[in-house]
């Protein structure tokens, strides 16, 4: 029993609260809960009235992602296996009378960020300051068509360094909009590789196809098996009966533009090299004995082998997944944090510490990071009746300061009927 006292006036006022509401309590404040697609909706048109003074004509959304497995293998053509959040981007707007495009937008945090630049019609576009404002400029630049002056709002409820892509989820949002307000549609999966190839050449991120694909394709209830050599992909039912997939953010701010990244798709193209294949999507286990003899750079051999390794685990989790095998998808959770934390070094100490406390908490069927790595978030694969207990062991044991959420796979991006 926690007892706090509490002086008002003369009069002293007790309260007693039990030590299992006061770590209820906690537990609350580190949750983070998806705002809604309406409730956000509304605060974009409120919002796009009160800066503009008019109404806006055109509308969409997108969702924020987690890859449940098929890490760091997009760039190699590999398998992998995303969810879409119901975390969402909403941009909203209209033509204006100018050259120009004028956007606003409010963070998940509550920040407001504004910027303004020529519109595509007016002259080609190049990046710039604010760095923000590269991911919707290289958006309009890709886009099919160009495009006359417009204001535009966006909010978006996305955690934003979190490793579970805000940026592909406001290059959708923002592509899905200016469909909606030029009328010109695109096929989805061109539209994931024109928002890939905006993030290649504006914030300069050579990312692979994930991100974009999954934001444009999810679908509730749903993981999406993608190809990413064919382009193809197959939805994967989701329904996993007394497990819930648990995300832990370890809140280390991770930030891909950097070396790091590049790096590790670039040591990858190299053994790929080395080995005369296209990609490493076509190496097998046997090709890594050839490559030891090939190279002598211990890097380039340890990349390779988690590429190969972890495309084999994701076809294999694809399939046991709706087979309800939740211990063995666990298994494979853990095998790919450890071959992403050793083989490819891109996990940290906290996620490291995160996926540890997993493997001895009870319900627990495995666990690994997601995304992109050197911070962000963990998934685990829990049983409903323990994630309170896994989420207390967390708070107590946990270095730094997580937040959590339960991923309910949602539908991805979609042009929003405004009425
Ligand atoms: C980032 C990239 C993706 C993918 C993941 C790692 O999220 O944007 O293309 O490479 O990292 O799986």
């Amino acid at each position: 029993m926690i007892t706090f006292y509490c002086a008002l006036d003369r009069d002293i006022v007790v309260f007693y609260i039990s030590l299992c509401d006061f770590v209820r309590y906690i537990l609350t404040m580190c949750e983070i809960t998806a705002k809604g697609e309406a409730t956000l909706f509304e605060e974009a048109k409120q919002k796009f009235r009160s800066i503009f003074g008019k109404k806006a004509a055109a509308a969409a959304s997108a969702p924020g992602r987690v890859n449940l497995i098929g890490e760091h293998v997009d760039y190699c053509e590999g398998l992998v296996l995303p969810v879409a959040l119901p975390f969402t981007t909403i941009v909203v707007g209209a033509y204006n009378s100018l050259e120009e495009c004028r956007i606003h937008t409010v963070l998940a945090s509550g920040e407001e960020l504004k910027t303004s630049f020529p519109s595509s019609s007016a002259e080609p576009l190049k990046p710039g300051d604010p760095a923000w404002a590269n991911y919707v400029k290289g958006v309009l630049a890709n886009f099919p068509v160009a495009v006359r002056g417009f204001d535009a709002v966006i909010v978006s409820d996305v955690p934003m360094g979190a490793g579970v892509s805000s940026s592909a989820s406001l290059e959708v949002a923002f592509f899905t909009f200016l469909e909606s307000l030029t009328g010109q549609r695109t096929g989805l999966v061109e539209k994931a590789k024109l928002c890939q190839k905006a993030e290649h050449e504006f914030p300069g991120m050579p990312c692979g196809i994930m991100d974009q694909y999954i934001v444009s394709m999810g679908k509730k209830d749903h993981a999406l098996l993608i190809d990413c050599r064919s382009l193809q992909a197959t939805q994967i039912p989701l329904q996993t009966d007394d497990a819930v997939i648990l995300v832990i953010n370890s809140n280390v701010k991770h930030q891909l533009t950097g070396s790091e990244y590049p790096l590790r798709r670039a040591q990858c193209q190299e053994a790929a090299k080395v080995l005369k294949l296209p990609s490493l999507r076509e190496a097998h286990s046997e090709d890594l004995g050839e490559l030891k003899r090939l190279t002598s750079d211990p890097d380039v051999i340890k990349r390779a082998k988690h590429v190969v390794e972890e495309i084999k685990r994701t076809e294999d989790a694809a399939t046991l997944l709706p087979k309800k095998d939740l211990e063995e998808v666990g298994r494979l959770f853990y095998e790919s944090h450890d071959s992403l934390s050793k083989l490819m070094e891109v996990s940290c100490p906290e996620l490291d510490q995160l996926v540890d406390i997993m493997r001895s908490s009870p319900g627990v069927y495995g666990a690994r990071m997601t995304g992109g790595g050197f911070g962000g978030c963990m998934i685990a694969l829990v049983e409903e009746k323990y994630v309170e207990d896994v989420k207390s062991r967390v708070l107590k044991e946990y270095k730094g300061n997580p937040t959590f959420f339960i991923c309910n796979p949602s539908d991805g991006a979609k042009i929003l009927q405004i009425i």
